[in-house]
């Protein structure tokens, strides 16, 4: 059977990584946490003090060195999970900190960045077989992948379920600083002028804050045999 692109992209903190990964593994494709790629680039500038106090980018420092920053991913043998590596180290744990999570958009939203990590995704897609999360996979990276998914739910369901994960991990966390953080997030990835945050007109829709986890992956693996035949 042809190997086709999948791509589901979606609001902050909807829970598409946790179905696209499940997906991935169910038909034995392999999945890429496109967002995680943004967040290592946004880990990178704050290792190398391309932040300002006030939040500030360093834009021009930071575009001489963006050739410096090389994505890729492990699978963890204990989770059976991908781990993101930046520039061979990994940094899975660090990557999804709050700290992180209030510089990344900013980050995400600058044209060379973008086109850096697009270009990179799109190598990374070049055979199909790919299930790929994030906010333009449909629109901007594979705009002709054969199934696209748009991912919603409703704030207060998308901030409590990133409170459980941190809570899980151990990470300090608060339910109003995750609720407006997402908010922020959504409000500057949709208004960016470069691969604005937006449903492809192609895209199948699905609001999940009602469906438990099994429903979710359920229905999209219905979705997929039905488009791949
Ligand atoms: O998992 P969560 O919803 O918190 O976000 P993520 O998927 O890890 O993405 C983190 C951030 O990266 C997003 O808020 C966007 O600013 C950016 N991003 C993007 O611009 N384009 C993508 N394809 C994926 C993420």
């Amino acid at each position: 059977m042809k190997k086709i692109t999948i791509a589901i992209d979606g609001h902050s903190s909807c829970g598409k990584s946790t179905m696209a990964k499940d997906l991935a593994r169910q038909i034995g494709y392999i999945y890429i946490d496109s967002g995680a790629m943004y967040r290592c680039c946004t880990l990178f500038c704050m290792q190398q003090g391309l932040i300002n106090a006030d939040g500030s980018i360093q834009e021009e420092a930071f575009e001489q060195r963006m050739s410096e920053i090389h994505v890729s991913f492990r699978l963890n043998a204990e989770t059976g999970r991908p781990d993101t590596y930046l520039n061979n180290i990994c940094v899975e744990r660090e990557i999804r900190t709050m700290e992180v999570s209030s510089h990344v958009s900013p980050v995400a939203a600058l044209p060379f960045v973008r086109a850096a990590m697009t270009a990179q995704q799109q190598e990374m897609g070049r055979e199909g077989g790919i299930v790929m999360d994030g906010r333009d996979i449909g629109t901007a990276v594979f705009p002709h992948a054969e199934m696209k998914v748009f991912v919603t739910a409703s704030d207060e369901v998308r901030a409590q379920r990133r409170y459980d994960e941190l809570q899980a991990k151990g990470e300090p966390c608060d339910f109003q600083q995750i609720l407006e953080n997402l908010r922020e997030r959504d409000r500057i990835d949709s208004t960016r002028a470069v691969a604005p945050l937006r449903k492809a007109d192609d895209a199948l829709v699905l609001d999940n804050s009602n469906l438990t986890i099994d429903q979710q992956n359920a229905w999209l693996l219905e979705q997929f045999h039905k488009i791949a035949g």
